[in-house]
């Protein structure tokens, strides 16, 4: 059994992307080891949300994911601001972190780029919070994107560096368990590759139904097949992708057998079977966000429970670590 420690940032709704890619992930590792799932809002800070704002997005993503199977008595299910520990390794941890190094991340340059007057110091020191996160229970795989594997390397530089320096083997080098890697790829609707909060081309679990069939009647086509059996361009592929995801498969054998045969005019059909699946797929899930973001006593009892079982491996680590770098009885 393994450690994993993955951190969920408290912005935005879940998408089908998410649904069937990283939450798969999460579900799957939940079963197998000793997981560590949090809501990372402290990480959040460093675009200074607006409290009220910062509450619903917590309540949001705990809802959600736990509505799509998070399991709170397989998984520890936490947080990040409830664990004071570590805020502390945070502090420890920063002297690891080199100033040259925290500037040359690409998410930092990206941040301050799109951001110029607003690059604070949490910003800079985004990736040593989440080396944190993952070192306070000594973690060995972290599953994120693609996106996250530079942050995923500072943490096991870090690491490296604290055991060199201490002349210790204590950290362990955590592992990234890239999630795009191994599911399926979830189109957007816009013809472009993947379904994506920032591409805007995402249905999320939380849509309605004529939301759902807004979207989805919105989705880039072409004229038509030219021909018999011709390749589909990408825009159309997509469509069957979501299609074979949601739908049975005599439905998508059936608009198949329109493109194959060179037919013309059945994308209106096509789009309104999809948006119909989608809604039947979703609307369980959706009912069920909204049955527990309405049960604030479950989730304070949840997060409580979460709470102090992430205390007491992070405290385990950070005693330690405190140790081991000298502070300690005179
Ligand atoms: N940085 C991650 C993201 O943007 C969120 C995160 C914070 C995280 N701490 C973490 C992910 C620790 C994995 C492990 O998605």
């Amino acid at each position: 059994m393994k450690t994993v420690v993955s951190g969920i940032r408290p912005t935005g709704n879940l998408h089908l992307g998410n649904y069937y890619g990283a939450l798969r992930n999460f579900l799957a590792m939940q079963e197998e080891h000793n997981c560590y799932f949090f809501v990372a809002d402290w990480h959040s800070l460093t675009t200074h949300p607006d409290p009220k704002l910062l509450v619903a997005n917590v309540l949001n993503v705990l809802s959600e994911y736990l509505a799509c199977g998070i399991n709170p008595e397989k998984a520890t299910l936490y947080l990040q601001s409830d664990v004071p520990e570590i805020a502390e390794l945070y502090l420890l941890m920063n002297m690891q972190a080199y100033l040259g190094e925290l500037e040359k991340t690409v998410s930092f340059k990206e941040k301050a780029r799109q951001n110029p007057n607003n690059v604070n110091a949490g910003l800079l020191t985004y990736p040593v919070l989440m080396a944190t996160d993952i070192l306070i229970h000594n973690a060995d795989y972290v599953p994120v994107g693609k996106d996250q594997e530079q942050h995923l390397e500072m943490t096991r530089n870090y690491a490296g560096r604290f055991n060199n320096r201490y002349g210790v083997n204590f950290f362990k080098q955590p592992t990234a368990f890239i999630s795009s890697e191994n599911l399926v790829k979830i189109p957007g609707l816009d013809g472009s590759g993947k379904m994506g909060k920032s591409e805007g081309n995402a249905i999320y679990l939380v849509d309605d139904p004529k939301t759902i069939e807004k979207k989805v009647k919105g989705a880039l086509t072409d004229n038509g097949p030219e021909g018999e059996n011709s390749q589909k361009p990408d825009c159309i592929a997509n469509l069957f992708t979501l299609l074979k995801i949601v739908s049975a498969p005599e439905v998508v054998a059936h608009y198949e057998e329109l493109w194959n045969t060179g037919q013309s005019k059945w994308y209106g059909s096509l789009k309104k079977q999809l948006a119909e699946d989608i809604i039947i797929t979703t609307a369980p899930i959706r009912e069920k966000i909204n049955d527990i973001k309405n049960n604030t006593d479950y989730l304070n009892k949840i997060t409580k429970i979460g709470a102090e079982k992430a205390r007491e491996s992070a405290a385990k680590t950070l005693k330690e670590v405190r140790t081991i770098m000298g502070f300690r009885n005179l």
